[in-house]
C-alpha cells in the first residue's frame, strides 16, 4: 500500500518540484488524459506550463499537491473566478494522479483537501469540467457533484484529432453558520 502526504503548495515553489509537476503532467497526458494538452508534450513544456500557472496565480488561488517515496505523484488547483460580481465561486482544475498509484484513493483525499481549503477560504460554489465517460466523472459523480450538463465535441484528446465531449459539474459547499442563519429566516449572504 502506497504511503501518501498530502500538503499545500506555497510560492516560492522549488525548481525539484517544478519538475516533478511537469512529470505528472506530461504522465497524464502520455496516459490519453483530457487536461487541455496534445501528444507529445514534452517535459520542457509542462514545466513552462507550470512555472507560468504558479507565477500568474489569483492570490487566493490554491494548489495541493501528494507526496510518495518518488516524489510529486499528484496534484489539484483551485481558482477564484475572476469575475467580481463571483466572489464566492472558484474552479477546480488539473486533478492529476501518476499512473503510478492510481486507483488507490488518491485522487479522492486530493479532492477532498481541495474542498476543505475552498470552504475555509470562504468559496460557496465550486465548478469544474471533465472528458465524458473518463474516470475523472466516476469519481466527481461519488463526491456528490452536481451534473450541469453536456458539451458536444468540446475539445480534442491528446491524439490531437478525436473530439470528446465535456460534462460541467458543480457543488454547492454547506456553510453550516449560514444554513442556520437562513433556517432563522435571515438573508443569506456570501
Ligand atoms: C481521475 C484521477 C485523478 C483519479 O485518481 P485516482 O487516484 O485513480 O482515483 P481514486 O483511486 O481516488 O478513485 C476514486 C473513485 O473514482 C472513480 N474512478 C477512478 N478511476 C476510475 C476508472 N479508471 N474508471 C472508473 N471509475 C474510476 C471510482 O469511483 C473510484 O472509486 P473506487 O475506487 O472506490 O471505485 C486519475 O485517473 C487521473 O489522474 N487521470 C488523468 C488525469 C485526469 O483525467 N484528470 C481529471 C481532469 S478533469
Amino acid at each position: 500500500m502506497n504511503h501518501f502526504t498530502i500538503e499545500r503548495l506555497t510560492p516560492p515553489v522549488g525548481g525539484d518540484d517544478v519538475a516533478d509537476l511537469a512529470r505528472l503532467l506530461v504522465d497524464a497526458v502520455a496516459s490519453g488524459a483530457a487536461v487541455s494538452f496534445v501528444a507529445p508534450l514534452s517535459l520542457e513544456q509542462a514545466g513552462a506550463w507550470w512555472r507560468k500557472t504558479l507565477k500568474e496565480a489569483h492570490p487566493r488561488a490554491v494548489f495541493f499537491v501528494a507526496r510518495d517515496d518518488e516524489g510529486i505523484a499528484g496534484s489539484v488547483q483551485l481558482h477564484p473566478a475572476w469575475a467580481p460580481n463571483q466572489p464566492h465561486r472558484a474552479e477546480i482544475t488539473k486533478l492529476l494522479v501518476h499512473r503510478r498509484c492510481r486507483r488507490s484513493g488518491l485522487g479522492r483525499r486530493l479532492m477532498q483537501a481541495i474542498e476543505q481549503a475552498a470552504r475555509g477560504a470562504g468559496f460557496g460554489l465550486l465548478t469544474l469540467d471533465a472528458k465524458r465517460g473518463a474516470a475523472a466523472e466516476h469519481l466527481y459523480r461519488t463526491m456528490g457533484w452536481v451534473h450541469a450538463g453536456t458539451i458536444p465535441r468540446f475539445a480534442v484528446d491528446p491524439d490531437g484529432t478525436t473530439l470528446h465531449d465535456a460534462v460541467i459539474f458543480y457543488k454547492e459547499l454547506r456553510d453550516e453558520s449560514r444554513e442556520s442563519k437562513r433556517g432563522n429566516g435571515e438573508q443569506e449572504r456570501w
